[in-house]
């Protein structure tokens, strides 16, 4: 049976970055669709799931991304409305929006290489994008207290609540990073800080990490100059600099295509996985 992705973007141009990692991955055939509303999801995952026999149907799988991870997260509600596990009639799904899972996955994988997570205090910078979300939320289902940064707390505040709706276990504090004595403030006793901000943002600086004496772990997502974490270089992987450990861009993104690929390899293991954030960090625990 040929590995067929069905590949729903909701940008109006399919990434071509998505495709080839699926082709990379082993899948056969990918199917891409762009600019894909809710409304049309049913009649692709009709497509999809009425096309073989049920025991066949792990050799077809479903990929949503998008540039737009809340319209993805919309995306694949509806294509859970539309599959019919009650007759079998189903295939496995990853949602990968703006790479944001898999990115916040390989990021978080790499602070748990140095620093124990559960109880460890860190800070989000850029909390409040797609991927600092799920950075915040990994990290806080793994046990550590995280202080999610926006330049608006308020920001941080709503971040903070959507998580805790769904995990109302995590320790999280959303926390104003604005300024330079937000910045201070909101660094207090962090060991580790994931810098998940715009690209070509600089979010901290080695004046405002001068004075924090705690820090262990600093890792960037940015590989846009000028960086988001001053001192840190995008290609460094575990890199010790004045004593702490750092991670680049780069030094992630490596992680992040393992992972990813590994991701889409794992949807033909079986027709009933949904791959949201937390299944695919527990597959990047795995590698
Ligand atoms: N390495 C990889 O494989 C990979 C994959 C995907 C993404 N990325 C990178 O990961 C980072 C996060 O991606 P994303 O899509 O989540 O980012 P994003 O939505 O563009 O930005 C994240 C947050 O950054 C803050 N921000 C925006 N402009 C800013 C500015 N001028 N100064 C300071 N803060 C600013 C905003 O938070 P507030 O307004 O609340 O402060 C925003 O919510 C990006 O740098 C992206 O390029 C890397």
């Amino acid at each position: 049976m040929r590995k067929i992705l069905l590949h729903l973007d909701s940008d109006p141009l399919a990434s071509v970055f998505d495709r080839i990692v699926a082709i990379d991955a082993g899948v056969d055939e990918v199917l891409s669709y762009g600019g894909v509303r809710p409304e049309q999801v049913q009649t692709l995952v009709h497509g999809a799931i009425f096309t073989r026999g049920p025991k066949d149907l792990k050799s077809s799988a479903i990929f949503i991304g998008g540039s737009d991870v809340s319209a993805g997260e919309s995306l694949l509600e509806e294509v859970r409305r539309h599959l019919l596990p009650q007759f079998g009639l189903r295939v496995s799904v990853l949602l990968d929006a703006n790479g944001a899972n898999t990115t916040a996955a390989a990021a978080v994988r790499a602070a748990a290489r140095h620093i124990e997570l559960n109880g460890a205090p860190a800070l989000v910078l850029g909390g409040t994008g797609p991927v600092g979300q799920r950075v915040a939320r990994l990290l806080a289902r793994q046990g550590a207290e995280v202080r999610v940064g926006s330049r608006q707390r308020a920001r941080a505040e709503k971040v903070c609540e959507a998580i805790r709706g769904k995990f109302p276990n995590a320790r999280l504090e959303p926390t104003g990073t604005g300024s330079s004595l937000e910045l201070q403030s909101a660094l207090v006793g962090r060991a580790l800080v994931i810098a998940a901000g715009a690209a070509g943002a600089v979010l901290l600086s080695r004046t405002d990490r001068a004075g924090c004496s705690s820090l262990k772990n600093l890792i960037d997502l940015n590989a846009v100059p000028p960086l988001s974490i001053e001192g840190v270089e995008v290609i460094d992987k575990g890199k010790e600099r004045d004593g702490i450990i750092c991670y680049g861009a780069i030094g992630v993104g490596d992680t992040k295509m393992k992972i990813h690929k590994a991701a889409i390899a794992k949807l033909f293991e079986s027709n009933d996985q949904i791959m949201d954030a937390e299944e695919v960090y527990a597959l990047a625990s795995t590698i």
